[in-house]
């Protein structure tokens, strides 16, 4: 997956004046299209008050799953450890969260500015083993992209 026209266009979103609101949806419904392998998509922010994930948007099957606290399933796990998760096969994770009975494989990378963790994209597969490296790289491109559009709108 090529991820540089998305994140060029979520540059232009932001010189353009839009709200991160409509970025964040953006990228969700972007990186929802781009893959046939990513049947659940969305972004998690992380809460200011408490350690806490909150579901800001997604696209795919609705989900249980709005917050989520830090420490728990592999969305507060990736906070917690302050890494990434390429989980290839969720029936092996202890404290998995499931959401979906058809999800096989989870994609969790960090929306991170330096050592502050923002939040983060989460990606579910219907297939065991969907997530490659090069899946990791990609998203991150964009995590990356919306960490700058998060850290920018804190100084309007
Ligand atoms: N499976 C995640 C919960 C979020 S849903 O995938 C949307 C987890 O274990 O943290």
């Amino acid at each position: 997956m090529d991820t540089t026209k998305l994140v060029k266009e979520l540059q232009t979103m932001r010189e353009s004046g839009y709200l991160s609101d409509a970025i964040l949806r953006r990228a969700v419904r972007s990186l929802h299209e781009a893959e046939d392998r990513y049947n659940w998509v969305g972004v998690y922010l992380l809460r200011d008050d408490e350690p806490k994930l909150w579901l800001h948007n997604y696209m795919g099957a609705p989900t249980e799953h709005a917050e989520i606290e830090v420490g728990q399933g592999v969305c507060g796990t990736a906070v917690a450890e302050q890494s990434n998760q390429i989980v290839q096969d969720v029936s092996q994770v202890e404290n998995y969260l499931a959401c979906n009975p058809r999800v096989k494989a989870e994609l969790v990378v960090l929306i991170r500015a330096g050592d502050e963790i923002l939040g983060e994209i989460d990606i579910d597969s219907h297939r065991k083993d969907a997530f490659t490296e090069e899946d990791e790289q990609a998203v991150q491109t964009v995590a990356d992209k919306l960490a700058e559009v998060l850290m920018y709108e804190r100084t309007l």
